[in-house]
C-alpha cells in the first residue's frame, strides 16, 4: 500500500490504493478546507506534491494556473493516491475556531418529567404469580404514587432486573420519565455523580455546540464545541445534500461523522465535569432542517428541489441507542420541530429561547448562516422565511474568505481618519471572516472608496471628503487585470491567491468579494422587508431586532446598518445579539416540557412565507443589493 508523508510534520500514513488525498489529509488531522465538498470547484483544498508521481489531473476548471500545476500544486479532492507521495501542507494552519456557546439567560424551573425514586420490593411469595415487574409497579404505586408502564421498560432493564433485585434484597433506585423507566440503579442516597443528566446540542452547518446539564438543578455543568466534521463533505447545506444524494453509503457516511462527533463531544463533556455517560437521561437537538435530516440518516434530497419539502417537520423522538450514543438504557433523543425545509429546528429553538412566540411587541429574529433564517413576531402572529444568502458570511465564495478562526480579519474600522484591522487571536492576517467582510465593506463605504452600486473607487474617482481617505485609497486601492482590490493587510502568511488579486502575501477585499457581499446582504435585507410587508409594519415599527448565531452575535450593528444588511429605518438601539439562541432553545426544551410544546406550536402556527418565485422578494432584492447612501 502506498505511503503518504506530510511536510513539514514528517507524519506518514499508509493508505489503501486509490484513496482520495483529501481524505488522507483529514485522517492525518490536516484541517484542510473543502468548501465545495470535494467537487473540484472551490480551489480551497489545494496541496503541493513535493515527491512522488505527481498525478496529471487535480487542477480542474482552471482552479490552478499552469505555473502552479508545474510546481506540483493539486486539488487534493481530485487526487487518488496510487503510489508513495510527499505532500506539502505547510500553508494549512492548525485553526482554533471561534465557536459561539454564549447563551441568553433563561430562567426556567425544570419541568422535564424525569425523576428518581427509591423502592424496596417485598419478597416474592410462593403461590403468588406476581412478576418482578409487577411487584415493582405495585411498590412504586403504593410508596411514590408513580404509575409505571410495563410495556415501556427497556429490554436491557428487563434483562438485568431479576438479578439486580435478588442481589439487593429487593432494593433499587429507578430513574423514570413520566411512566417510563430510563434506568435501574443500586439503591442508595442520590449522590451528585448519579444525578440524571441531559445534553442539549446545536448542530450548525459549520459548527456544533453541546451543553451538559444537571436535570435536577437545571444548571449547566460543561459546554464544548467543534467544527462540524461534515464540512469536509461541503461547506453549505446544498453541497451536503449533493454529497448525501450520491448514494446510500454517502448518506450513511455523512450521518456517521456527525454521530461520532457528538459521541466524542459527550465524552468530553462528561470527562470535564466528572460525570458518567450512563447518567444521561435525554438529548435535545436543534439544527437546520438539512442538518436534522442528516443526523437522522434521512435523505434530504427533496429539500433541495422545488417545492423543498422535508421528510419530517414535527419533532422526532427516538431511543438514543438508535444513534449509538451511550446513555441510560431508556434515554431518548429529541430532535426539535422545524417550520419548513429551510427554516429549521434551530430557528424554532431560537424563537422559544427569545420568547418572541409569546410577545405582543414587534420582534425580528435573524439567524444569518448560509441561509438567512428570519422570524418576525407582530400582532400576535409569527412569520418566518429563509433567504439564500449564500456562504459569503461564513467566508466561502470570498477570495480570501475563511471561518472565524486564528488569523481571520474579524474587524475593520475607519474612524478618526485611521484604518484599524483586528484578527482572531491577534494573529497575522491570513484571510477574512464574515464580520471582517461586513466591517471592511462598511469602512470602505464610510471612507468613500465604494459607491452605492458597490463599485470600488480609485483615488482619482473619489468624491474626497478627507485627505486621509484619499491617501488610503492611493496606498491600498489597487487594480489588476482581474479587477480592483483593496489591501487590508500586507506581509501575510502564505495563502492561496484570491481570485481577482494577483499579489502574494496580502489579504485583500476584491471587487468580486464586494459583489458576493451585495448578493448576501441584499438577500437578507429583502427577506426582512418581505416579512415586514406581510405583517403590515415598517422597519421603524420594530421594537427589537435580535441577531442570532456566530455572525449575528459578533457583527457590529453600525456596520449592518451602514451596508444595508439591516434595512434603513431599523434603529441601532433596537439591535441586540442573542448568542447561540439555537443552543439556548435546545437547553430550554431539554429542561421544560411546556417549552417543547411551544416549539411544536411554533411549527404549526408560524406563517411560512416562500420567497423563491416571490415577486415582492425580487423587487425588494433589486433595491437592497445597492448600498445606502452614507449620511
Ligand atoms: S476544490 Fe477540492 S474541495 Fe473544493
Amino acid at each position: 500500500m502506498p505511503v503518504v508523508r506530510f511536510y513539514p510534520t514528517s507524519q506518514a500514513l499508509t493508505v489503501p490504493h486509490g484513496m482520495r488525498l483529501l481524505d488522507v489529509c483529514y485522517d492525518a488531522g490536516v484541517e484542510i478546507t473543502a468548501s465545495c465538498g470535494g467537487g473540484g470547484t472551490c480551489g480551497k483544498c489545494r496541496i503541493k506534491i513535493l515527491e512522488g508521481d505527481v498525478p496529471s489531473g487535480g487542477g480542474h476548471d482552471g482552479a490552478l494556473s499552469k505555473e502552479e500545476l508545474a510546481e506540483g500544486w493539486r486539488l487534493s479532492c481530485l487526487i487518488h493516491v496510487e503510489s508513495d507521495l510527499t505532500v506539502d501542507v505547510s500553508h494549512i494552519v492548525k485553526r482554533r475556531d471561534q465557536i459561539l456557546t454564549d447563551l441568553i439567560p433563561f430562567d426556567l424551573v425544570p419541568d422535564h418529567g424525569i425523576y428518581t425514586v427509591n423502592a424496596h420490593l417485598p419478597e416474592p411469595e410462593l403461590g403468588k404469580t406476581l412478576s418482578d415487574v409487577e411487584r415493582l409497579q405495585e411498590t412504586l404505586a403504593a410508596t411514590s404514587a408513580v404509575t409505571l408502564n410495563a410495556g415501556l421498560i427497556p429490554y436491557a432493564i428487563l434483562q438485568s432486573l431479576p438479578q439486580h433485585l435478588r442481589q439487593s434484597n429487593g432494593a433499587c433506585r429507578i430513574v423514570a420519565e413520566e411512566n417510563r423507566i430510563l434506568t435501574l440503579l443500586p439503591a442508595q442516597d442520590g449522590d451528585d455523580e448519579n444525578k440524571p443528566l441531559g445534553v442539549a446540542v446545536d448542530i450548525g452547518t459549520t459548527t456544533v455546540a453541546a451543553m451538559l446539564i444537571d436535570l435536577e438543578s437545571g444548571h449547566p455543568l460543561a459546554v464544548c464545541s467543534r467544527v462540524n466534521p461534515q464540512t469536509r463533505m461541503g461547506d453549505d447545506v446544498i453541497s451536503r445534500i449533493a454529497y448525501a444524494r450520491k448514494g446510500t453509503s454517502e448518506l450513511k457516511k455523512i450521518q456517521s461523522v456527525i454521530l461520532d462527533a457528538l459521541d466524542a463531544m459527550v465524552i468530553e463533556l462528561c470527562e470535564s465535569s466528572g460525570r458518567q455517560r450512563e447518567n444521561i437521561a435525554r438529548f435535545t437537538l436543534a439544527g437546520n432542517t438539512t442538518m436534522q435530516h442528516l443526523l437522522l440518516g434521512i435523505d434530504p434530497t427533496p429539500i433541495a428541489q422545488a417545492p423543498y419539502v422535508p421528510a419530517v417537520r414535527d419533532h422526532v423522538v427516538l431511543q438514543s441507542g438508535h444513534l449509538q450514543w451511550q446513555a441510560m438504557p431508556g434515554a431518548v433523543a429529541e430532535v426539535l420541530p422545524a417550520i419548513s425545509g429551510y427554516v429549521g429546528g434551530d430557528i424554532v429553538a431560537g424563537i422559544v429561547a427569545t420568547g418572541i412566540d409569546r410577545t405582543d411587541r414587534n420582534c425580528l429574529l435573524v439567524d444569518i448562516g448560509t441561509n438567512g433564517e428570519i422570524a418576525l413576531a407582530s400582532g400576535g402572529v409569527l412569520y418566518a422565511c429563509s433567504t439564500a444568502a449564500g456562504p459569503a458570511f461564513e467566508g466561502a465564495r470570498i477570495g480570501q474568505g475563511m471561518r472565524a478562526s486564528t488569523g481571520a480579519i474579524s474587524s475593520v474600522k475607519w474612524a478618526d481618519d485611521q484604518l484599524t484591522i483586528g484578527t482572531v487571536d491577534h494573529a497575522p492576517a491570513r484571510g477574512i471572516c464574515g464580520t471582517g467582510l461586513l466591517d471592511a465593506v462598511a469602512a470602505l463605504l464610510h471612507a468613500g472608496l465604494l459607491d452605492e452600486t458597490g463599485r470600488m473607487l480609485l483615488a482619482d474617482e473619489m468624491e474626497v471628503e478627507s485627505d486621509a481617505a484619499h491617501s488610503m485609497a492611493v496606498l491600498r486601492m489597487r487594480e489588476a487585470t482581474e479587477g480592483r482590490y483593496f489591501v487590508l493587510a500586507e506581509d501575510s502568511p502564505d495563502f492561496p491567491d484570491s481570485p481577482g488579486c494577483s499579489e502574494q502575501g496580502i489579504v485583500c477585499l476584491t471587487q468580486q468579494d464586494v459583489r458576493e457581499f451585495q448578493l448576501a446582504k441584499g438577500a437578507i435585507a429583502a427577506g426582512i422587508l418581505v416579512l415586514l410587508e406581510e405583517a403590515g409594519i415598517e422597519p421603524e415599527d420594530l421594537d427589537e431586532v435580535l441577531l442570532a448565531g456566530a455572525f449575528g452575535n459578533y457583527l457590529r450593528g453600525a456596520s449592518a446598518l451602514a451596508t444595508g444588511l439591516l434595512p434603513p429605518g431599523v434603529s441601532l438601539e433596537k439591535i441586540r445579539p442573542v448568542g447561540n439562541s439555537a443552543l439556548a432553545g435546545a437547553c430550554a426544551a431539554l429542561l421544560n416540557r411546556p417549552v417543547r410544546q411551544r416549539a411544536r406550536d411554533v411549527m404549526r402556527k408560524a406563517r411560512y412565507v416562500e420567497l423563491s418565485g416571490s415577486m415582492a422578494f425580487q423587487m425588494a432584492f433589486a433595491e437592497t443589493m445597492e448600498f445606502p447612501v452614507p449620511e
